[in-house]
């Protein structure tokens, strides 16, 4: 059975396992953001780490929202994925020492997060819409375009502010 919680023999189950692993992912987002909050320097880089924060609480509860719909107890199952995204983040930070250099360290953390979270919710919206599950569909749709403009937000400020000031 390998490292799975459930043997995986149809697309109901490998849609079932990636909503479990997402919603582990977004509680661990959860968990890590308040940090990146905390120690980011540039204005512009906490408030859209503190924005994202509030918007990655609404993705854990319209996950929990499916969960729902399809009858089942909201349960999430360890994604190796996002854990090693996160841990080397960590490993990162805590070998920068300029305050600029941390947040273009951070900046770029979160936005390997965001593309792996923008993979996950695109094939989820595609499984969904193969099972014809168009309620789910439409709400990992709307997390799909949240995650999408942090990623913008996100290439803006690099390219804007925190890149040019991690060089000087
Ligand atoms: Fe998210
Ligand atoms: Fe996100």
């Amino acid at each position: 059975m390998g490292l799975f919680s459930k043997p995986i023999k149809s697309l109901e189950d490998l849609f079932v396992h990636m909503l479990q692993d997402i919603y582990y992912a977004e509680q661990q987002i959860v968990k890590n953001l308040p940090t990146m909050v905390e120690k980011a320097s540039n204005a512009q880089l906490k408030s859209a780490f503190s924005h994202h924060l509030s918007e990655t609480q609404t993705h854990v509860k319209r996950l929990e929202k499916i969960f729902d719909l399809r009858g089942e107890a909201a349960k999430g199952v360890t994604c190796q994925a996002i854990d090693g995204i996160l841990a080397e983040a960590k490993e990162v930070l805590s070998d920068c020492s300029d305050r600029e250099v941390c947040d273009a360290a951070m900046l770029a953390a979160a936005q390997a997060v965001e593309h792996y979270e923008m993979t996950r919710y695109g094939t989820l919206i595609a499984f969904a819409e193969q099972l014809n599950q168009s309620e789910a569909a439409r709400i990992l749709g709307e997390t799909l375009a949240e995650e999408k403009n942090a990623d913008k937000t996100l290439t803006s400020i690099a390219e804007s502010r925190v890149n040019r000031m991690a060089a000087e």
